[in-house]
């Protein structure tokens, strides 16, 4: 047994523990500027470091459809969802993303963080088996603690290893599901869509997919990297953020009435929390209906991304292969990334230095994240910087 002073001492040794490991983390303001360039520590930087893939936080008819929106309706939806919270923008937005998706209908969460929770708190139980890939996002992980179902971690990327423990355990679960984020958030890699789907096939397991980072920058008409490996919807089930590409904020899933439905009745991060503000809800529908025509932009992203990539490659920094605009840096520890981020920013560029926990111990790097309004000189300038 501790008392409330003891607690309070081990929560400051705590903290100190991780200033001495390079690991303290604090809130720094920033004043967004453009979809590349922020205020920070009062300077003007270039930044790569936003998930705004197609600039859509900074496009003038999104914005003005909020403004149009907030002018009409209350400011917070004032209700969840199942209570008053279901706008006329909640309605048009939902059908928007089923729309988009192709998918009979939607279901929208006060953020991806909740649609993920949600979906697997309504779909898994106990008596579940759970596959999920070592690099998954947070709120998968958390969502298959939630679910209280038995969880393996598989290697990241690693069907073979996957393959076998489907082959050893499936048999003793009622289902099995298999989780993976599409575009890990940190890494850039994508997911083996095919393997996995195959594996589905083979262990009768469904697999859930977490598209945050690869929806509006993949696919045809943004769809995200299901649809760009054509992956077969009856083993998949999908779940996207509004906050990323879509540079608005919410979560949602795509996908079938009965799993829609389901989750209306299940989802605890749906059913009690407030629905998102209409002016949002009617911003990203706007946002949505856009995004469809920006092949040009997502061209162009993956273009740069690829020349930075190669570049960084050749001037050899450690990173990833993948075609994707998030591109990881990797250093040896917290104390080499924190560096490595400070020199940059001295040369008016901020790249964030990432280190645990939100990547493994020896995960420490530097996420450069590109937007379609990054220039060929933007680039040049970080390499410069990069030196
Ligand atoms: C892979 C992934 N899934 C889900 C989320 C959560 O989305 P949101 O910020 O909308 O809660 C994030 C990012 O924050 C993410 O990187």
């Amino acid at each position: 047994m501790i008392n409330p002073m003891d607690l309070w001492s081990s929560l400051s040794e705590d903290l100190q523990r991780r200033q001495n490991q390079g690991l303290r983390r604090s809130l720094t303001p920033c004043r967004p500027l453009s979809p590349t360039r922020t205020l920070r520590q009062g300077r003007s930087v270039l930044h790569f470091a936003s998930n705004d893939y197609l600039a859509m936080a900074w496009n003038p008819q999104v914005r003005e459809e909020f403004a149009r929106i907030a002018d009409q309706y209350s400011l917070g939806a004032t209700a969840s969802p199942l209570i008053l919270g279901t706008s006329e923008p909640y309605a048009k937005l939902v059908e928007s993303i089923a729309h988009w998706h192709q998918s009979e209908s939607a279901v929208v969460f006060p953020s991806g963080y909740a649609a993920n929770l949600g979906t697997l708190q309504s779909l898994v139980s106990p008596e579940d088996l759970v596959l999920s890939d070592a690099l998954n996002h947070a709120c998968l992980i958390d969502g298959c603690r939630l679910s209280k179902a038995t969880i393996k971690v598989f290697p990241h990327r690693d069907t073979d290893s996957l393959g076998d423990l489907l082959a050893n355990l499936r048999g003793r679960f009622r289902m099995a599901y298999i989780l993976t984020d599409t575009l890990f958030s940190m890494d850039g890699h994508v997911a083996p869509i095919p393997q996995i789907e195959s594996l589905c096939r083979e262990f009768n397991a469904l697999a859930i997919a977490d598209e945050a980072h690869a929806s509006g920058v993949f696919g045809n008409r943004g769809r995200g990297l299901l649809d760009a490996h054509r992956a077969d919807r009856s083993v998949w089930i999908k779940t996207g953020t509004l906050s990323k590409a879509i540079g608005c904020t919410g979560g949602y899933v795509a996908g079938p009435h009965l799993l829609c439905d389901t989750l209306l009745h299940r989802a605890r991060s749906l059913i009690f929390s407030t629905a998102l503000p209409p002016a949002i809800l009617g911003a990203a529908a706007k946002s949505i209906q856009l995004i469809q025509n920006m092949d040009e932009q997502r061209l162009k992203l993956l273009e740069r991304s690829s020349y930075l990539r190669k570049e960084l490659t050749l001037r050899g920094f450690r990173t990833t292969a993948d075609t994707t605009p998030i591109i990881p840096l990797y250093v040896h520890d917290p104390h080499e990334a924190l560096r490595l981020s400070e020199k940059l920013f001295d040369a008016g560029i901020f790249v964030p230095a990432i280190r645990p926990p939100t990547v493994p111990p020896n995960g420490c790097l530097l996420r450069i994240s590109l937007n379609s309004d990054h220039t060929h000189e933007d680039c040049q300038l970080l390499l410069d910087a990069l030196g």
